[in-house]
């Protein structure tokens, strides 16, 4: 049985790190090699078995529903021209089983005010949501392994509760991150006693911080109702998170994977080099243009 049905995919922010890109393309549809950002937040999603895509969008996000949806045209075009490889590549993007809602949110008022919009489809049932700029790779997926909200589901199966994917980040970067509580090692799953949303270093509980993937429970929605505005006046998820400890069993799991923060140039070219490194048409050419560099 599956037990996480329903994802939120929350792409409702203004990318603003990624000006000029992001004027008028959603930071989402970024490729990374050949594919958008939010192509493979999907692909992590229904590969733990999630069938219901809920996006959350905002202003300029059509092209995000556009990538989702059938293109008449270019597969009768493909199709035509023998292309077939390049057809099942399109066709591939939305599997038959999955479904998609689109939900807009009428101001990014913040990632907690984001997940709040899909109250009314995720219902009471425990859900994913995953943000796309992190760009999540499972340590074996490329063999087939496990993908990073796979393993997560399985810590919610052996210990139901809200999972959050943490990963150690230097003392100096808790600035950029959630960071939790948790007393002790994660051995990978630990339980989470406090939570501050991007702490000082010196006023850090950890270094273990918090990645875009969450697997929560319905409980969360009037958590984050009841939460006031909290930094920088945008509804934060983190907030309604922490609220939750000590009335529900919050989590925190260690991933065995990589994280690329693609919401930032660095981490976005970054996780460009390592997946052309990994492709196996690209990855001579690439390496030798990398060796030709001069420091
Ligand atoms: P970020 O903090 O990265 O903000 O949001 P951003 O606006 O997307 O990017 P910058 O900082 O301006 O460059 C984290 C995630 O939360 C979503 C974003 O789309 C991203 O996936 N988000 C944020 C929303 O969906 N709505 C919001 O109101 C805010």
């Amino acid at each position: 049985m599956v037990v996480i049905k329903k994802a939120v995919l929350p792409v409702g922010g203004l990318g603003t790190r990624f000006l000029p890109a992001t004027k008028a393309i959603p930071k989402e549809m970024l490729p990374v090699v050949d594919k958008p950002l939010i192509q493979y937040a999907v692909e992590e999603a229904y590969a733990a078995g999630v069938r219901q895509m809920i996006f959350i969008t905002g202003r300029h996000k059509r092209a995000i529903g556009d990538h989702f949806d059938a293109a008449f045209e270019l597969e009768y075009e493909l199709e035509k021209s023998g292309k077939m490889d390049m057809l099942a590549v399109v066709h591939g993007i939305k599997p038959d089983d999955m479904d998609c809602v689109f939900i807009r949110q009428p101001r990014p008022l913040g990632l907690g005010h984001a997940v709040l919009c899909a109250e009314s489809v995720v219902g009471h049932e425990p859900f994913a949501v995953l943000l796309a700029d992190d760009l999540m790779l499972g340590r074996e997926q490329a063999q087939g392994g496990a993908t990073v909200l796979q393993q997560m589901v399985q810590a919610y199966e052996s210990s139901p509760g809200t999972v959050l994917a943490v990963q150690d980040v230097p003392r100096a970067e808790t600035r950029r991150y959630g960071v939790v509580d948790v007393h002790g090692e994660t051995q990978p799953l630990a339980e989470v006693f406090g939570m501050v949303e991007k702490p000082a270093p010196e006023a850090a509980p950890s270094t273990l911080a918090v990645a875009g993937r969450y697997i929560l429970t319905p409980a969360v929605f009037d958590s984050i109702r009841r939460q006031p505005r909290g930094a920088g006046g945008e509804i934060q998820l983190t907030d309604g998170i922490a609220a939750l400890i000590g009335q529900e069993k919050v989590q925190a799991f260690r991933y065995d994977g990589v994280r690329y923060d693609c919401g930032s140039k660095e981490g976005f070219l970054q996780a460009t080099i390592d997946l052309a490194l990994a492709n196996p048409e690209l990855r001579t050419s690439v390496l030798a243009h990398l060796q030709g560099l001069k420091g």
